[in-house]
């Protein structure tokens, strides 16, 4: 785990790196003036030989040699005008380039307002590897980061940044483990050991709970898999709550697609299927963690979504939590359902506002591609995520919920369908489904199937699981308590 400290001046900082921020046409705070000093027309001639501008996220590293008291001075690009997000994607660049590296200093918080938890947050996301499962793991070296001229409440911002890092590294661990080993159960579990850590209360529902409950969306998309069900809920209450936020993630462990099922290349990447629920767990430890006055629910339904012989058959009817029947026409339109118990419970606790998190539709990547989530709401909910979103640095743009959709999924025997009657707006079909759970609670939901996955590295974006909504959830709390 990586401590951040402060450092008063360059030269006392004691440590391996430096690590410079440089602007566009490579300007330069005092640090890289402090280096463009000792190293002179050397300096120069590396950076036009390496091309080295300050593009954003633009790297270069260099010996310190003996003119330069660190083992090693890496230059990092922060683009023209610089935001906190240049910061973060800055961080994130250069924490991967120094991953060797046990100790750096730098000004780079120093660059915008708000820069320190910037740094500490775009630092560890873009060290970020998943190991588990190598023979010779090679995990990130980095222990210590001076903050050079930092005060207090540059350390504490440092502070939330990491803890936030850590709940998205928590975060991508779980989206990124393989399906056999992390069952419903398993799942479970972790949320109990986020409770013991934090004093979250936490209950499981298992096997008959779930049945007695009346969760039949649950019950129904886990008929074909070998591996039981479970609901989890967990409760943050802190004595002086000022709101009462509800969240429900989708926790589908692995989607095959059931009797409907997927291409074996759209299965590949089906382990992504929970990070709903990895979001929904992970923002419940950050938010205690910082111990924001806020009440939070977090709700995730779990379970394989699987084509075994006991499985759920196009045509069967489901009864969900809240009463409502649906047919069930398509088995890889099984988050819906799952979520229409997980939304049902949700209101029951009459939050002042739900908000689900879902991998739900390929329809909502087709429209706003890989890197950019759906939102949705009703009573204001899509506006607060909005905004949560823009303060966290997490890209979400708005999608309609047209009334005279709504019969785009009127049913021949039940209350509605689970699938649109053709593929287009399949976004907003599922979007008008999950409506139908939610009562009179403002609501949001969030489909983030495209930016659950990144399908390559970019700034402190790793390939793999993101843990997208991890940090609009956190912001959302923030907001809503007023701090
Ligand atoms: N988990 C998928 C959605 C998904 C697709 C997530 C691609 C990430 C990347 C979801 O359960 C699903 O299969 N949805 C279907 C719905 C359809 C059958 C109405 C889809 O989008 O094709
Ligand atoms: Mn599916
Ligand atoms: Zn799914």
């Amino acid at each position: 785990m990586i401590e951040f400290g402060s450092a008063a001046a360059l030269e006392e900082s004691d440590v391996e790196a430096l690590l410079v921020p440089v602007r566009a046409e490579r300007v330069w705070d005092g640090s890289g003036e402090w280096v463009a000093e000792r190293l002179g027309e050397e300096l120069t001639a590396f950076l036009d030989a390496s091309d080295f501008t300050g593009k954003l996220g633009q790297v270069a590293a260099f010996p310190g040699t003996g003119l330069i008291p660190f083992s090693s001075v890496v230059l990092v690009g922060l683009g023209k005008a610089p935001d906190v997000e240049a910061v973060r994607c800055a961080a994130g660049a250069a924490g991967r380039a120094l991953h060797r590296v046990r100790s750096v200093a730098t000004t780079l918080h120093a660059a915008v307002d708000g820069g320190a938890e910037a740094v500490a947050l775009g630092f560890i996301l873009g060290q970020y590897s998943f190991e588990r499962h190598r023979s010779e793991p090679k995990p990130a070296q980095t222990l210590s980061v001076r903050l050079i001229g930092a005060g207090d409440a540059d350390l504490a911002a440092a502070g939330r940044g990491r803890v936030l890092a850590e709940a998205v590294t928590l975060a991508r661990d779980l989206i990124n483990e393989a399906p056999i080993d992390k069952p419903p159960e398993a799942l479970a579990q972790v949320a109990r050991g986020i409770g013991e850590r934090t004093g979250v209360r936490v209950r499981v529902y298992e096997e008959e709970e779930i049945e007695a409950e009346g969760f039949g969306g649950l019950i129904g998309v886990n008929a074909g898999a070998a591996n039981p069900p479970r609901m989890v809920e967990m409760w943050y209450e802190p004595k002086d709550a000022r709101a009462f936020l509800a969240f429900v993630g989708k926790g589908i462990v692995f989607d095959s697609g059931g009797l409907s099922i997927k291409g074996a290349a759209a299965m590949e990447t089906m382990k992504t299927d929970m990070s709903g629920a990895a979001a929904v767990f992970a923002a419940v430890q950050a938010i205690a963690t910082l111990g924001l006055p806020v009440k939070v629910l977090g709700i995730a339904p779990l379970t394989e979504n699987m084509p075994g012989g006991s499985a759920l058959r196009p045509g069967d009817v489901l009864r969900a939590r809240n009463g409502k029947t649906i047919e069930v026409l398509n088995t890889d339109a099984e988050g819906r359902l799952v979520l229409a118990d997980g939304l049902s419970l949700a209101a029951e606790a009459e939050p002042d506002l739900i908000v689900d998190v879902a991998t739900l539709t390929g329809a909502c990547v087709i429209a706003l591609g890989e890197e950019i989530a759906g939102v949705f709401g009703t009573g204001g909910g899509m506006e607060r995520v909005q905004q949560a979103a823009e303060a966290a640095g997490e890209r979400v743009w708005p999608l309609p919920l047209p009334d005279d959709y709504r019969k785009k999924i009127d049913s021949d025997v039940a209350d509605m369908r689970n699938t649109g009657v053709n593929r287009y707006g399949g976004a907003i079909n599922a979007a008008l489904f999950l409506r139908e759970f939610v009562g009179e609670v403002p609501w949001a939901h969030l489909d983030i199937a495209g930016p659950a996955r990144a399908s390559e590295t970019s700034h402190y974006v790793v390939k793999g699981g993101t843990g997208f909504g991890v940090r609009t959830l956190v912001a959302l709390a923030e907001l809503a308590a007023g701090t």
